[in-house]
């Protein structure tokens, strides 16, 4: 039943939501408690592994956004049944077929890449697109390649297409020793993921420790696969024959739940995080702390961060988990945009990632782009415009900012924010923010003769 998978796509991403746009009235006090939803990132690659096991498995928790909801049109064109139904998803991939996925839907999801290594690891073939870079870097896939082809698989090219086969008559990976000249998340869940059912034992050096890795890895040893170490920088994989069935719930989003702890930080609110897990949000937290928020534990699941009248600005360095996520960047930056005194925010993980500080400037920020580091003074109140969104954690920056924003602000690309944020207006206006969406004619194009948010951003 793609079908209702299917649908999420229509109601998400209809041609309607690029002309429609969010318009916030700032300066509204936030309150009470918002519920985070699964991780977007963990659902994504949850789906992926979920190709290794050859009967049925059901994940739960999983958000409704359009990621998933491509995500899953995606498998359904390899030949895998999907059923959601609120936050569950059936998966049988018993069919799992050799097919290529077709490259406009791999093209907009980088993380269907990384299904490569389940499908290899399955069918002893894959042939996957290349996902091509986005608005924030080149994304190459380089060490995907590389840790595949140490494990066995020939791996080549042509047109855009990695085609990767295991040569002999045996159709299984081998198991390998694997360093990775960087922590990459993707690159270390495909080789975890193809390194379950290789042939022996599969190490990996310098692997990525980021929470949603260690999710992953729970869900594969909960179909049977024997891993040791995910969330540290070593993880070793015992290859099986086979996997079986599992029911597993995922982790919450700690970056959606990061942006809610800025938005009650932004608005001088205070706030409640419910389901979320708190180690995974350490990083973002000792910033807010240093920035004079007071955020408490309120509980296993819990967060609270309390209204804070004076916010002092910080310096920002993005890194592999766990140090500071790049996914949280934007959305601190637009909380220094209005904290006293002056903050760098460096960003070491992507090479594009400051695409935000042009609209951020646009709402009065004051703000300096010095190679990979942005230099932003704090200003005493921001003034709300209409701004471009350019990639999904650049348009949460640009709702945080207009919550704090004097006035109206309308952000454009909103189909950047439906891509990894279940339901954010809902969630917001629940908490007492003025923010709707609305359907407009002026589609970034030029109206009443005033100049295109495009053309001024130019
Ligand atoms: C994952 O992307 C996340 N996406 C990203 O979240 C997140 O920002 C990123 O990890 C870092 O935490 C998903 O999980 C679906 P990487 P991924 O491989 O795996 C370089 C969001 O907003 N690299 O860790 O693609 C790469 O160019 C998204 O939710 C290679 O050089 O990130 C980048 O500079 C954005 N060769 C760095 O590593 C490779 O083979 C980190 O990339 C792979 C990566």
């Amino acid at each position: 039943m793609t079908a209702s998978l299917g649908s999420s796509i229509d109601n998400l991403a209809s041609p309607e939501a690029e002309q429609t746009v969010l318009e916030i009235r700032g300066q509204s006090t936030l309150a009470g408690e918002v519920k985070i939803s699964g991780a977007k990132n963990s659902a994504l690659v949850l789906m992926a592994g979920a190709l290794l096991c050859p009967d049925e498995c059901r994940l739960r928790n999983v958000p409704e956004l359009l990621d998933v909801a491509r995500m899953g049109q995606i498998l359904s064109e390899l030949g895998v049944s999907l059923r959601q139904q609120g936050d569950v998803v059936d998966i049988n991939a018993r069919n799992l077929s050799e097919s290529q996925a077709p490259y406009e839907l791999v093209s907009q999801l980088r993380a269907s890449f990384f299904a490569i290594g389940p499908i290899l690891a399955r069918l002893g073939v894959a042939h996957v697109p290349l996902p091509g870079g986005c608005a924030i870097g080149a994304r190459p896939v380089d060490l995907h390649v590389r840790g595949l082809q140490a494990m066995g698989a020939h791996v080549d090219i042509d047109g855009g297409v990695v085609n990767a086969y295991i040569p002999g008559s045996k159709k299984r990976l081998q198991g390998a020793k694997f360093y990775m000249d960087y922590p990459s998340v993707g690159a270390t869940e495909t080789l975890m993921m193809a390194a379950t059912l290789a042939e022996g034992e599969t190490i990996l050096e310098n692997a990525a420790q980021e929470p949603e890795v260690e999710d992953l890895a729970n869900f594969c040893i909960s179909m049977g696969a024997r891993i040791k170490g995910a969330g540290t920088n070593t993880i070793t994989i015992e290859g099986v024959p086979r996997l079986h069935s599992s029911d597993y719930s995922i982790i919450a989003d700690r970056i959606e739940a990061g942006t809610f702890l800025v938005a009650g930080a932004i608005t001088k609110s205070e706030i409640e995080l419910v389901g979320i897990v708190p180690d995974h949000l350490a990083a973002a937290v000792a910033k807010l702390q240093e920035m004079g928020v007071k955020v408490v534990s309120t509980g296993r699941d819990h967060l609270r961060v309390l209204p804070t009248e004076n916010l002092k600005a910080a310096d920002i360095q993005t890194l592999p988990y766990p140090g500071f996520p790049t996914d949280m960047q934007a959305q601190f930056m637009a909380l220094m945009t209005v904290s006293e005194g002056s903050s760098a925010i460096t960003e070491t993980v992507f090479e594009n990632r400051l695409r935000h500080v042009a609209e951020l400037i646009r709402l009065g920020a004051d703000i300096r782009v010095k190679g990979n580091t942005a230099l932003v003074r704090g200003v005493p109140a921001l003034s709300g415009a209409p701004v471009l969104a350019t990639d999904l954690r650049a348009s949460a920056a640009l709702v945080l900012a207009g919550l704090a924003a004097q006035g109206k602000t309308t952000i454009f690309g909103l189909h950047h924010l439906d891509r990894g944020y279940e339901k954010l207006e809902q969630k917001m206006q629940k908490l007492g923010a003025r923010l709707q969406r609305v359907k407009t004619s002026a589609k970034l194009e030029a109206s009443n003769g005033n100049p295109s948010v495009e053309s001024v951003l130019q």
